[in-house]
């Protein structure tokens, strides 16, 4: 599959990692983190690596810092390529690094979660965090190749299964009411003989909205984030900690089904179809009794997205469609969260 990006196009292909890794140059520098270090090598064997240490702290300042130096210290050129090797954390750090080092090297993706696989691997988001908030600090950097290796998605542990799932049921939701359909009559797990066609599919639909909407300029891109208002916040409000960003997402999307219902945006039943193929894979479908519905719209407020001052949604109008919905009112979207 071709994606195409101002500055030219590049292709994702789904592949062995054993021929992802005979299409990489010889020489090129690979960027991974501990855990997949040790599952996919690969990879790594005969090639200067750098492994960090997994989890979401390695996209940081620091960690950019000593890549850098890193990447300067095994005489990387210009000509050099650099793999990121990982899930979204590796993904986004390697890429900023990419686009950094001497104003921009190639770039290739190798996702390893399905996460990265399904959404951070593709559309050209980069960067790190900054001890002042998320994704603070970054650049847009498409790779110049995605090479989607399906067989490591083994050795990935359910929870992170599951975590890619809620994305991949977002895709479904937002734009392909067949692939919903499909979500629903046979339950995907790792070793599923069905994976890799949805997989290549969101892939398919995440290229579609962003060459339509590369810089997030139109509200196009921004349809993308049905069930990441609310989603965001109750990661906010968990300290990005104690729930995963898919997890908060799927909280999110059930909310936010039942908000378009109740402005009559979402045609009604919708959100109880939403509920019911969420739980299905084992997501949470309801927010924690303890977190305060004013807090949460607080942190909405500060969120991004709300930079206008009002608060904006990409909600559904049916099963495989959405609208993006600006102006909705604070106090409807707290008596739903007070409520579900
Ligand atoms: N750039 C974008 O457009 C974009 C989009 C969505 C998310 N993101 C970013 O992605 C990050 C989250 O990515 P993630 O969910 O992939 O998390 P992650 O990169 O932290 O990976 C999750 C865990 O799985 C482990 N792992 C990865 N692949 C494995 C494998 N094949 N087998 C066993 N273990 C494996 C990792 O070591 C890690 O512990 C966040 O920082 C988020 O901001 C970016
Ligand atoms: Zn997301």
């Amino acid at each position: 599959m071709r994606i195409n990006h101002s500055g030219g196009s590049y292709e994702v292909i789904a592949t062995s990692l054993e021929s992802a890794s005979q299409l990489i140059a010889s020489d090129a520098r690979v960027i991974t983190d501990s855990t997949v270090a040790a599952v996919a090598p690969q990879v790594l064997k005969g090639r200067a690596h750098l492994a960090v240490s997994p989890g979401e702290q390695s996209k940081s300042l620091e960690t950019f810092g000593e890549a850098l130096s890193w990447l300067a210290q095994s005489n990387a050129t210009r000509k050099t390529t650099l793999v990121a090797l990982g899930g979204g954390v590796v993904g986004d750090l390697a890429g900023f690094v990419a686009a950094s080092y001497m104003r921009g090297i190639r770039f290739v993706q190798i996702p390893t979660t399905l996460l990265a696989m399904v959404d951070s691997s593709v559309g050209g988001k980069v960067g790190i965090d900054l001890s002042e908030g998320k994704n603070l600090a970054g650049a847009f950097k498409a790779p110049d190749a995605v090479y989607v290796p399906i067989e490591l998605l083994r050795s990935l542990p359910a929870r992170q299964f599951t975590n890619g799932m809620a994305e991949v049921l977002k895709y479904g939701f937002i734009m392909d009411a067949p692939l919903a359909e499909r979500l629903r009559q046979s339950t995907l797990y790792p070793t599923h003989p069905g994976l890799e066609h949805v997989v290549m599919r969101c892939i398919q639909l995440k290229a579609e909205v962003v060459e339509e909407d590369e810089f997030e300029t139109t509200g196009k891109r921004a349809t993308l984030n049905f069930g990441h208002t609310i989603g965001h916040a109750i990661e906010h409000a968990y300290a990005y900690g104690k729930i995963l960003h898919g997890e908060a997402i799927a909280i999110g999307m059930v909310l936010e089904a039942q908000l378009g219902e109740e402005l009559g945006i979402t045609e009604r039943g919708t959100a109880k179809v939403v509920t019911e193929d969420i739980a299905r894979y084992g997501l949470p479908t309801a927010i924690d009794p303890s977190l305060s519905p004013r807090d949460l719209i607080n942190a909405m407020y500060r969120d991004k997205k709300a930079s206008t001052g009002s608060l904006a949604f990409s909600l559904l109008t049916d099963v495989g469609r959405c609208k993006l919905v600006q102006d909705v009112p604070p106090d409807m979207v707290e008596s739903v969260m007070a409520r579900v």
